[in-house]
């Protein structure tokens, strides 16, 4: 069918219309990409418009003259559909294996990062269950060593893939689980902007210094001034403390802690108490003096900037309280937010990082650089969201960078049948006027779940 639609020479309809003609299409006009560039009902009297279409990739156009398309000279006179008109060919066979190839090609490296992360999730899995119930059952006694070998064996995964931590599952149908995939989640998370965090500190303090000449030192000294806020143990142990955070949640009862309303004042006060006395006493018992995991434990609720209400320990100056706390803390709000809860359903990540962005922008300025590092990490349009784009598309958000994008529907939200090509969002394709839709409220995780196509939904099932 598609076969028997005339399609004109793009030249030929730039000629047509640059001469006072007009051209309808009758059809959506997409390009490899999977962008609108033209739509059905539009008339065409501008030759920009044609000629951006051209820019855009478009070689070869249909006109469905059932649909209303068509074409006109510039007396308004209809033109004669291919066949009567000189210069059209048929349009070249599109290298349909390409598209599907480089598709495919990132859906197997989805699929098998997706294989390795599910295998390490499920062992992080059984061993915070087993620290959960050793406490539960002992007291509060824990076996520290297959916890720091489960996360040094998640930093190994996380070194290999900048985005790896979003294909670790991500719970939105159940909250059985909760407190263990929010424990890895944090972990892994927390890693990630602890790493961005570094690196980029590192890079600041260094410039500073080898700027700085200093007489007193020799050459190699000189040249050896390099700048490490934390070295490589510490933010393994740091990494460990995220793992660790909530472990204190074990000694609470479990009546408040699964309550799926709202806690009352004096439940909250009971509940508090898994950071500082019940997560201390935790550690002390287990003789974990390392100070990394001890403030995280008590501070990963704390005030990120002065007056910051409903945080605890309170009083606390909030310059005091450590960076990697800080960022335990913003790592724990976005897998709360972006979890299915007993008493909420999962939001998607773009609100998340968004929101969050909004509430903390601006208070403090090491908070302003942590928080940059936060949204460095799990990007604007975290990998596994969905984004809606101005033409109306949704597209499913492969990687941040970019954001390199797979479309997941047409212009009208109807799921696509085939694959189409990956999309990139860069400068030329904001300058034709296709963007994030930033004015839709992003599209719930669960929605977004209804409307992938089958192809995708079995790579990443679970991983929303
Ligand atoms: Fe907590
Ligand atoms: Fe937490």
């Amino acid at each position: 069918m598609q076969a028997s639609v005339p399609k004109i020479a793009i030249d030929q309809l730039i000629d047509i219309v640059r001469a006072g003609g007009r051209v309808r299409t009758g059809i959506d006009i997409f390009n490899k990409q999977g962008q609108l560039l033209l739509e059905k009902d539009v008339l065409v009297f501008d030759v920009k418009i044609m000629e951006n279409v051209k820019r855009l990739g478009a070689e070869w156009i249909p006109i469905v003259n059932g649909n209303a398309g068509g074409l006109w000279d510039k007396d308004g006179k209809q033109i004669g559909l291919p066949g009567a008109i000189p210069k059209v060919v048929e349009r070249p066979q599109p290298p349909p294996k390409m598209q599907v190839s480089e598709i495919d090609h990132k859906i197997n490296e989805i699929r098998e990062l997706k294989g390795i992360a599910a295998k390490k999730y499920e062992h992080a899995k059984g061993c915070i269950k087993e620290a959960l119930v050793s406490i539960q059952e002992s007291g509060g006694e824990i076996d520290y060593a297959p916890i720091a070998e489960t996360v040094t064996s998640l930093l190994d995964f996380l070194a290999k893939n900048d985005n790896a931590f979003s294909y670790l599952t991500r719970e939105i149908f159940s909250s059985d689980d909760y407190l263990y995939n929010h424990s890895i989640n944090v972990c892994t998370i927390g890693t990630v902007i602890m790493k961005k965090f570094n690196e980029s500190f590192n890079t600041v303090v260094n410039s500073f210094l080898n700027n700085v000449p200093n007489n007193n030192l020799s050459e190699s000294q000189q040249n050896e001034k390099s700048f490490s806020y934390f070295l490589p143990d510490d933010l393994r142990d740091i990494s460990i403390g995220f793992f660790m955070h909530d472990l204190g949640k074990a000694l609470i009862d479990k009546e408040i802690l699964h309550k799926p309303g709202s806690l009352t004042e004096a439940e909250f006060e009971i509940m508090k108490t898994h950071s500082t006395e019940k997560g201390l006493e935790l550690l002390e018992k287990n003789r974990l003096s390392n100070p990394y995991i001890s403030n995280i434990s008590v501070y990963h609720h704390a005030n990120l900037y002065q007056d910051e209400p409903r945080c605890y320990p309170s009083g606390k100056n909030h310059t005091a309280i450590p960076p990697y706390a800080k960022v335990c803390k913003l790592a724990d709000i976005y897998d709360a937010m972006t979890s299915k809860r007993c008493y909420k359903e999962a939001l998607n990540p773009v609100g998340v990082v968004t929101d969050i962005f909004q509430k903390y922008a601006g208070k403090d300025p090491l908070l302003q650089y942590i928080l940059h590092s936060f949204v460095k990490s799990v990007g604007i349009y975290p990998p596994g969201s969905i984004i809606a784009l101005t033409n109306g598309q949704l597209a499913y958000v492969l990687d941040s960078q970019g954001p390199t994008l797979l479309p997941v529907t047409d212009v009208h939200g109807e799921t696509l049948k085939g694959k189409p090509d990956i999309m990139v969002l860069d400068k030329e394709s904001e300058a034709a006027g296709l963007k994030v839709d930033r004015r839709k409220p992003p599209i719930s995780p669960l929605d977004a779940y209804k409307i992938l196509p089958e192809y995708l939904l079995k790579t990443i099932q679970g991983a929303l």
